[in-house]
């Protein structure tokens, strides 16, 4: 890490700070955090943990009114006691696409648990932990008895917007996209198929069965490990020792299932029922690190595979490798590099002890803010700024930077 980029922290918690308060929304008695001014004006779930996993360096208040807006609309009744919507429409506006006004009906990856130790690590916000545990615990059980229908430890999406990787590649096959389509097209198809879920009850089997999307997706399986393990600091925080111990099974158990189902030949995602692997490689496979699902022989190939040049590239990580037939880098999620992404995958390569590594990550991704503000997402090759401006979660530079500082994180 270059040692102007380091000691300028002031500068960049500044510049992190403005761009957040930027994006604040207050209502009622609740504020969240847009993702980016009217592309953006609800508020989505993953994002807001990574805006309360940023707010905890300036603004622990924040941080977590964040978290506690972002589970208000747990679901309450029905099959989906427990789920945690992918969106939150605080001013209403959801009746067109799922029939309610406040809410999705679908999820998205589950870092609440992540970002709400990660939080609780600078700010020791015990209360904060306290208020989240309920909506943590019913999550996670939601999981289990409503997206496990194989029950091989692995939860299933029914929708590539649970992923959060809306319009990857991955999901070309299980959306039944055409070899050449428009994004107009690709966003017609998944705001048709949101529309359909309650048809089939928001079922995953129900869905595969009428050929719709079902996906085992390894990223969110990964992800979902390290929100069970946080769940394990959280319960023994609270001083719940047979909770933790609880948790920490279901944790395995994740890691286990990704090893065992998901690792060969490379880290991928089951498709369908059928459990297919597909063909499409994408950084997805780097997720293993952060959920901890790769031993370590296996984890220095994967981080050997990292450095290839189609992958890194002059600011990686794009989502898909440069050779891939399907990489297109201004289009959303098909070649591009997020700085969430990166975040994701610089804190498992510390968990593995590749701390030069990931501080050349974090380097190259401050250096993509330098150069070009905060947006969205950025060219893999150019490092222009693409999609919407100014984005939210691209202030989780500042994290990385806390971590090459010595802030520990
Ligand atoms: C896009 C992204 C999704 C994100 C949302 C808000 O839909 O694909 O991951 O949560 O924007 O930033």
């Amino acid at each position: 890490m270059t040692l102007a980029l380091v000691s300028d922290w002031p500068r960049w918690e500044k510049a992190v700070a403005d761009l957040l308060a930027s994006n604040q929304v207050t209502v009622g008695t609740h504020r969240y955090t847009r993702p980016a001014p009217s592309t953006y004006e609800h508020q989505w779930l993953w994002d807001s943990c990574f805006h309360a996993i940023t707010y905890r360096w300036f603004d622990p208040e924040m941080a977590r009114a964040e978290l506690l807006s972002a589970v208000a609309h747990q679901v309450e009744t029905g099959p989906d006691t427990g789920m945690l919507p992918h969106m939150t429409y605080w001013r209403g506006g959801g009746e067109d696409l799922w029939g309610l006004p406040n809410r999705s009906l679908i999820t998205q990856p589950p870092l609440v648990g992540v970002a709400a130790r990660l939080v609780f690590q600078v700010t020791h916000d015990r209360e904060l932990l306290v208020e989240l545990y309920p909506h943590l615990t019913a999550y996670h059980e939601w999981f289990e008895r409503r997206r496990d229908p194989d029950g091989d430890d692995l939860v299933s999406l029914i929708h590539p917007w649970e992923s959060g990787w809306d319009s990857s590649p991955r999901w070309d096959r299980a959306m039944n996209l055409p070899r050449y389509f428009s994004n107009e097209y690709g966003s017609t198809t998944r705001q048709t198929l949101a529309k359909r879920l309650p048809q089939y009850g928001c079922d995953p089997v129900a869905l595969a069965q009428a050929g719709l999307y079902h996906v085992e997706a390894v990223d969110y399986n990964a992800t979902r490990a390290a929100d069970l393990e946080a769940l394990v600091f959280i319960a023994q925080e609270l001083g719940q020792p047979a909770e933790a111990a609880r948790w920490q099974a279901r944790a395995q158990a994740v890691q286990a299932a990704v090893q065992k189902k998901m690792l060969q030949p490379w880290p991928h995602d089951l498709d369908g029922l059928d459990e297919a692997t597909p063909t499409e490689e994408c950084a997805s496979e780097f997720i293993v690190l952060f959920g901890g699902c790769i031993s370590p022989a296996d984890a220095g190939r994967l981080v050997d595979h990292l450095r290839v040049p189609e992958i890194w590239t002059p600011f990686p990580v794009p989502t898909s490798p440069t050779g891939a037939a399907t990489f297109a880098p201004d289009q959303y999620w098909r070649g591009n590099s997020w700085l969430v992404v990166n975040w994701m995958i610089y804190m498992g390569l510390r968990r593995y002890g590749y701390f030069d590594l990931a501080s050349e990550l974090a380097l190259k991704s401050l250096q993509l803010v330098e150069g070009s503000g905060f947006w969205e997402y950025y060219h893999p090759i150019t490092g222009r700024g693409l999609g919407a401006h100014p984005q939210s979660w691209s202030g989780l530079v500042l994290d990385m930077l806390a971590g090459e500082s010595g802030r520990g994180i």
